[in-house]
């Protein structure tokens, strides 16, 4: 690699997944393109959302609530268009995936049917300094269980002097709470460290003192490599307006590992969704669940968010995830290396506090200013760069790899070292 506009536009010029920009609407401002680095906040909308929730609106004009059952695409099978392509994109298999609700809720019905204290069996291993929707989740929670957090959270966070939390220190966490234990809820990637988290050995450490593991998504989701049913992993949710491009506020999505669909014992708040296909109309007593993740639906769902996910998730299956995984770590090991450039000629003015390995980061990048960070991050911001700011000094920012470029990289790197 070097740190010439030639090289970046070479990498531009060889990367097989360049046409899928033109696949997506970029902000443009005063006749000019802007650099969107906040795919891992909201991502940007693709061409053909408008036309897909266009398509659900016709059908709803034309057939009213028959819609359901009637048109060209009959929305009682809508959820079946978006679980094959979540399942290449998580690793699971298509009925372990239920499109529902949003990230914090399926989080709560998550809890409801994979915690379940019992005896000494009540402990709860997190990260420290979870997103701030899953610490309320805790410990809400928690509180109407009758728990109290303090004696059931157990945190693990970085060593003194340290950003990044050690895996070891999970590991040994989870073995020296043993038949404490009741569950690991677990980020895949740390909202703001972007550190990605070794979800296999967590996995098997948690199932090994008999407990579960289940994993927040929000960073992870169609950023890195998800083989969830393979590591055996209990339960996992996520956000789709992030990488997944679904739009603001859009629907979520969980997966629940095949070994519980059929389980009766198993806990769940319920809502007539969730009742079996065939005789969900019947309108009987007694709720009896659909035996696949669907098995865990509430509240009729909504085609209008759905059609929102078909479109995106329709991009990631023309590109193939596995080349959006290696462009997205190759934009990153880039941005990497033109960040210690600047480092090399500014007395380490930046300290990425993202791993650097592929096993450890996906696509966000979050560097520790070390001086006049907000002063610089104003300046990006007046460049027509889109990041963000986190108290007390961090700029995170994400070059996602079916819209970005490696020329925009090459130029945030260039306002950053005119800058410095
Ligand atoms: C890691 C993480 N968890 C939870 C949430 C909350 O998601 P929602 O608002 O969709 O419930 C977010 C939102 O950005 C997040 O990043």
């Amino acid at each position: 690699m070097n740190n010439s506009l030639e090289f970046a536009r070479t990498l531009d010029a060889a990367d097989p997944l360049r046409a899928a920009r033109s696949s997506f609407i970029i902000p443009v401002e005063n006749g000019r393109e802007q650099i969107y680095f906040l795919g891992n906040s909201l991502g940007l909308q693709p061409k053909r959302t408008a036309s897909y929730i266009d398509k659900v609106m016709q059908q709803w004009s034309r057939h009213g609530v028959e819609s359901f059952f009637m048109g060209d695409d009959p929305w009682i099978n809508y959820h079946g268009h978006l679980v094959k392509p979540l399942s290449n994109i998580l690793g699971t298999l298509p009925q372990e995936i239920v499109v529902m609700n949003q990230l914090t809720v399926n989080l709560h019905l998550m809890m409801v049917s994979f915690y379940r204290p019992e005896g000494q069996k009540r402990k709860i291993i997190c990260e420290a300094k979870a997103f701030p929707s899953d610490q309320y989740m805790f410990e809400s929670h928690l509180k109407a269980l009758g728990l109290d957090p303090d004696d059931i959270l157990i945190e693990v966070g970085p060593r003194e002097g340290e950003h990044i939390i050690r895996n070891e220190d999970i590991i040994s966490m989870i073995h020296q709470t043993g038949n404490d234990l009741a569950l690991v809820l677990w980020g895949g990637i740390n909202y703001y460290t972007g550190q990605l988290f070794d979800m296999a050995s967590i996995t098997d450490a948690a199932h090994s003192v008999g407990a579960k593991a289940g994993f927040d998504l929000a960073h992870a989701a169609g950023n890195v490599m998800l083989h969830l049913h393979q590591w055996n992993v209990d339960f996992a949710c996520w956000c789709s307006y992030k990488y997944l491009n679904a739009g603001p506020g859009a629907v979520g999505a969980a997966y629940i590992h095949e070994r519980y669909h059929n389980d009766q014992n198993i806990h769940r708040f319920a809502g007539w969704w969730g009742y079996e296909k065939e005789t969900r109309f019947l309108m009987k007593k007694g709720f009896v669940p659909m035996r696949s993740a669907e098995g865990w639906q509430l509240s009729t769902p909504s085609p209008i968010m759905m059609a929102s996910m078909r479109a995106s998730l329709e991009i990631f299956e023309e590109a193939g995830f596995a080349a959006v995984y290696q462009k997205g770590q190759l934009l990153s090991d880039y941005l990497l290396f033109l960040l210690d450039d600047i480092n090399k000629s500014s007395s380490s003015m930046i300290e990425v506090i993202t791993p650097s390995s592929h096993n450890e980061k996906g696509c966000q990048i979050s560097m520790l200013m070390h001086k006049n960070g907000k002063e610089i991050f104003g300046k990006l911001s007046r460049e027509g760069v889109y990041a963000d700011w986190r108290e007390p000094n961090v700029i995170r920012v994400a070059p996602v790899p079916l819209y970005n470029k490696f020329e925009e990289v090459w130029h945030f790197a260039e306002i950053l070292r005119s800058t410095i």
